[in-house]
């Protein structure tokens, strides 16, 4: 008899979706694998509604009504706040796909406060809790015997956390460098094509993947909430992005980006974590690299990251041009590693 696992998922957009049709494509070969009947059994959006069914929902509509731009009711609309709405679910797990608050990871460290509270295991692929109360929530789960899981919080599906955990055991991490946001590496490269910095802005929020409002990216932001959720998790730092020595992209001109060319150099921006005095730092910067070195190979929207370790020496993971299936992918992940988890 396979035992039913119920999910409470926060945020019904890009990311929860993707999840939502790998999990609907391998629901039977999930019940195969780990013995449980997983549902979900309650949805939170801020503007499209909320549902909670303890019987599962049916997902193929709820994703069917966004598709029609339509709330994602099937009989009534819940009027339910996010909190209430965990309350209410039931859930065995939660998982935290919210839009990211980069200055303070709020709300989403409160609801996966709640879950904790409540008993619930949880999975974030929202970066804002793990880069602002990484510690203090992965206490929280300790205490209470629950999994916490965010592997798709930097690099999407890409294992950087489970690589370590699993699969170097005993390695200590000394330091870690990385290219870690598309957009900055998108509008340098739009720029070394000769276009200048508002049209490379205007090019990536076109394909989709710059905000409105870029200054989050271009100020170095999101690259320091990774560099945080990197150094805190890998490190065992206790920063916040504001410790990070940041400086973004937004001072460099269009002849920057050419005479670096000529000097068969890139203009990257890098994430960077280290030890100084047993400290652990963290810096986001713009640096000049060779164009023969593998970082100036990173194109786009693809990712790097090299950790460098005392037994196993330098270990490089590129995470190549992703998709929106690659998100959804790391928190499959995570929930297969949940549900292997508690069979053990
Ligand atoms: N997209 C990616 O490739 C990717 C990769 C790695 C990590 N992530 C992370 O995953 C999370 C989701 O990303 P996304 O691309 O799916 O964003 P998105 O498309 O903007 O979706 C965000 C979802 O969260 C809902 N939401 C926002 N505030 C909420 C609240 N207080 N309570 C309940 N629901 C709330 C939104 O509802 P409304 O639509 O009604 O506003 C929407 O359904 C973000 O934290 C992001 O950083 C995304």
């Amino acid at each position: 008899m396979d035992k039913r696992f119920n999910l409470c998922l926060i945020g019904f957009g890009n990311a929860s979706r993707a999840f939502c049709k790998i999990l609907l494509e391998h629901y039977e070969s999930v019940k195969k694998m780990t013995g449980h009947d997983v549902r979900v059994t309650a949805i939170a959006t801020r503007s499209k509604g909320s549902l909670v069914d303890k019987q599962g929902i049916n997902l193929e509509n709820a994703l069917l009504c966004i598709e029609k731009n339509e709330k994602i009711h099937e009989t009534e609309l819940l009027d339910l706040n996010t909190l209430s709405l965990i309350e209410q679910s039931g859930a065995d797990a939660l998982i935290e796909m919210s839009a990211l608050s980069i200055k303070d990871g709020q709300p989403a460290i409160s609801y996966i406060e709640k879950a904790f509270d409540l008993g619930m295991h949880v999975i974030t692929a929202n970066k804002g809790p793990i880069a602002w109360r990484y510690k203090a929530l992965n206490k929280m789960a300790e205490d209470k015997n629950l999994q916490f899981l965010y592997e798709t919080t930097v690099m999407d599906g890409t294992p950087v956390f489970n690589l370590v955990k699993y699969t170097l055991p005993g390695c200590q991490v000394k330091s870690f460098k990385g290219i870690l946001n598309s957009t900055t590496n998108f509008v340098i490269e739009e720029m070394e094509k000769g276009n200048d910095y508002e049209s490379a802005i205007k090019q990536a929020q076109l394909e989709g993947f710059a905000e409105a409002d870029p200054s989050m990216d271009i100020d170095g932001w999101d690259a320091a909430a990774k560099t945080t959720a990197l150094a805190n998790v890998l490190m065992g730092g206790d920063l916040t992005p504001i410790d990070i020595e940041r400086t973004g992209i937004g001072h460099i001109t269009e002849t920057d980006v050419s005479n670096a060319l000529k000097d068969d150099k890139k203009i990257k921006l890098i994430c960077e974590g280290y030890f100084e005095y047993g400290q652990v730092i963290g810096r986001v910067y713009p640096q000049l690299v060779e164009r023969s070195d593998i970082f100036a190979t990173i194109d786009a929207t693809s990712s790097l990251v090299s950790i460098n370790t005392d037994l196993m020496g330098e270990i490089l993971i590129i995470e190549k041009n992703p998709e929106i299936q690659q998100t959804g992918y790391g928190i499959y992940s995570d929930l297969l590693t949940m549900l292997g988890n508690l069979n053990k």
